[in-house]
């Protein structure tokens, strides 16, 4: 059965325009849980409790009535949460399937989230705006009430494709591999995914799914709970970019990875920016300069990995650092280092939460508001967006230049950037950068729009006397190709204000002053 349909997939005419590695790049993803991004036109706002961990009403069809909040931010893809039937029963100990996860038959579309075509309507549309679709895909289990289950209603039916029950021990890489995550209470059956029946099973079935939803890249569920081998094949046979979960800060570990997929998630990344810019936090400032040294020696491609701050799994970045200042330093680090940037929903609304399920609430509530979060993120998808476009910034390298007790200086490109994570309280420290510009070059910070001096030896230096906003410095002609910080704009917006004077008053002082407000209150 299987290799039939194998046989009628590799007949069919390919009309997907798959996208490469190469191609996810330059893009900028915002991630999404369907049943949480948007809810139909007159659904009651006010019901949805993430401590229910039941469904709340979003679908593939509500993602696509509410992309232009997405693409205004200047997001080129969305990631959606895994689209796949999935259980079905008497609420488990940790309630509903609402997020997707927990897989039965695999080769079903999960029918909470909306119909076949509804899906193939949201591809489309993103299609039509330019943008690229990511879809969240588990292979590495199924879930199941019970350490015993009856497999006949799965895609793989047969007790043999499966791994045999035992928990998972920490220490041990083929109990990694081999056993099932999850607990007594939810159990994820693990398939043998060394197995030839489950590998080509699985082949087919991705290319099927790619093929019909016309997707353009796979984010993997729990990669590093497989055997690597079984990832190129895979990929192979889905034919477009291949993001992998391996979760925790190893190195190693996670650039074995990109030798079998595209790509990874940069754990080892964010777990250096927590440890570097979280408020209260250790403030380990080196930590992020070796981390990023480290990834340029380890990874195959430091270009292709996936940033990120926040996700379904990991704490809201608001509930471990309470000031809005580091959550922009972060932000910008993601976005102006090596790699693609991800922004998980909400982490532009400030969405609050430490641990599943709370990390995973509605986003309707913010009213999908024009935050202080929500424009730096359109600033800097802009400048990104055009940097990708027109210079060869997306394939070079981050450069550390200055690493300083209270902030760090990179430089990728002929962009300078100086984060800092001393928060919004001003405080008469700096952070300075040498770099390779000369003294009399004109370059601007896109946040301010104010000029920056640069001195002899190149140096260039932020003073956090107003408190500690994060500067990124952008040689002058590019910005003005960029259509970023033009004269007009800054008119504009004093009209609009109804005063000259506050066109004088540099974005970053509203910022802050906004930013101080909402830490104190
Ligand atoms: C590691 O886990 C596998 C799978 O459960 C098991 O067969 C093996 O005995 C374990 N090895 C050790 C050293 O515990
Ligand atoms: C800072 O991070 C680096 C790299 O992870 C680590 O080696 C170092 O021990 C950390 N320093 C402190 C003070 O935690
Ligand atoms: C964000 O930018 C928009 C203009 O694009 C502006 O109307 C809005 O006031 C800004 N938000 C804040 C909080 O400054
Ligand atoms: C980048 O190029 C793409 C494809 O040509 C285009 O759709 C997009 O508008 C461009 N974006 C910017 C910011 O130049
Ligand atoms: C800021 O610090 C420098 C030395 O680091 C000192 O000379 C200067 O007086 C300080 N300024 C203020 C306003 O405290
Ligand atoms: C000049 O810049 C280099 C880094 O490019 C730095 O190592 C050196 O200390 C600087 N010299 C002076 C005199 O500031």
């Amino acid at each position: 059965m299987l290799f039939l349909f194998s046989l009628i997939y590799l007949a069919a005419a390919r009309t997907a325009l798959a996208a490469t590695a190469d191609q996810w790049r330059g893009r900028s993803i915002y991630q999404i849980i369907t049943d949480r991004y948007a809810l139909p036109e007159g659904a009651d706002t006010t019901a949805c409790d993430p401590n229910k961990q039941t469904w709340c009403g979003g679908t593939w069809s509500t993602i696509q009535a509410n992309l232009d909040y997405i693409q205004d931010a200047g997001f080129t893809a969305i990631w959606i949460s895994p689209v796949s039937q999935n259980y079905e029963g008497p609420r488990t100990a940790y309630g509903d399937a609402y997020h997707g996860y927990w897989i039965a038959d695999a080769s079903q579309i999960n029918s909470h989230f909306g119909t076949s075509d509804d899906l193939k309507a949201l591809s489309a549309e993103l299609h039509r705006r330019n943008m690229y679709l990511m879809v969240d895909i588990v292979a590495n289990n199924v879930m199941s009430t019970s350490i015993t289950p009856d497999f006949s209603s799965y895609m793989f039916k047969e007790p043999s494709q499966y791994h045999p029950y035992c928990p998972v021990d920490w220490a041990n890489d083929t109990s990694i591999k081999n056993c099932w995550l999850g607990d007594t209470n939810v159990p994820l059956p693990d398939l043998n995914t060394q197995d030839p029946t489950v590998a080509a099973g699985y082949a087919t079935w991705i290319q099927n799914l790619v093929q019909e939803y016309n997707i353009d890249g796979l984010r993997i569920d729990a990669a590093k709970h497989v055997q690597p081998d079984f990832w190129t094949p895979f990929c192979a046979a889905a034919g477009v970019f291949c993001l992998g979960e391996v979760f925790g800060s190893d190195i190693g570990e996670a650039s074995s990875y990109q030798q079998v997929m595209d790509s990874v998630l940069n754990y080892p990344l964010y777990d250096a920016i927590v440890q570097g810019f979280t408020i209260p936090g250790p403030g380990n400032i080196t930590g992020v300069t070796t981390v990023l040294q480290q990834i340029q020696q380890s990874f195959k491609d430091p270009t292709l990995l996936g940033n990120f701050l926040e996700n379904q799994d990991n704490p809201r970045w608001h509930s471990i650092s309470v000031d809005p200042q580091s959550l922009y330093n972060a932000m910008v680090l993601t976005f102006m280092s090596d790699g693609i940037p991800i922004v998980y929903y909400g982490q532009e609304q400030y969405l609050t939460g430490a641990a599943d399920p709370l990390n995973r609430g509605p986003l309707w509530p913010s009213q999908y508001g024009k935050t202080d979060a929500y424009n730096l993120t359109a600033t800097l998808n802009q400048l990104r967006n055009y940097l990708v476009n027109n210079t060869d910034w997306a394939t070079s390298r981050t450069q550390v230049l200055e690493t300083a007790p209270d902030g760090i200086s990179i430089m990728k490109g002929n962009v300078v950037t100086i984060m800092t994570n001393i928060g919004s309280p001003a405080q008469n420290v700096s952070v300075s950068a040498y770099t390779p510009w000369p003294s009399s070059f004109s370059s601007t910070d896109i946040f301010t729009c104010q000029q920056w001096a640069v001195g002899s030896n190149g140096s260039v230096e932020v003073q956090y006397t107003k408190g500690g906003t994060p500067v990124i410095l952008v040689p002058d002609d590019l910005l003005k190709a960029a259509n970023i910080c033009q004269p007009v704009n800054v008119e504009a917006q004093a009209r609009v204000n109804g005063a000259l004077a506050n066109a004088k008053l540099p974005v970053v002082g509203i910022t802050l002053l906004a930013g101080l407000l909402a830490w104190f209150l």
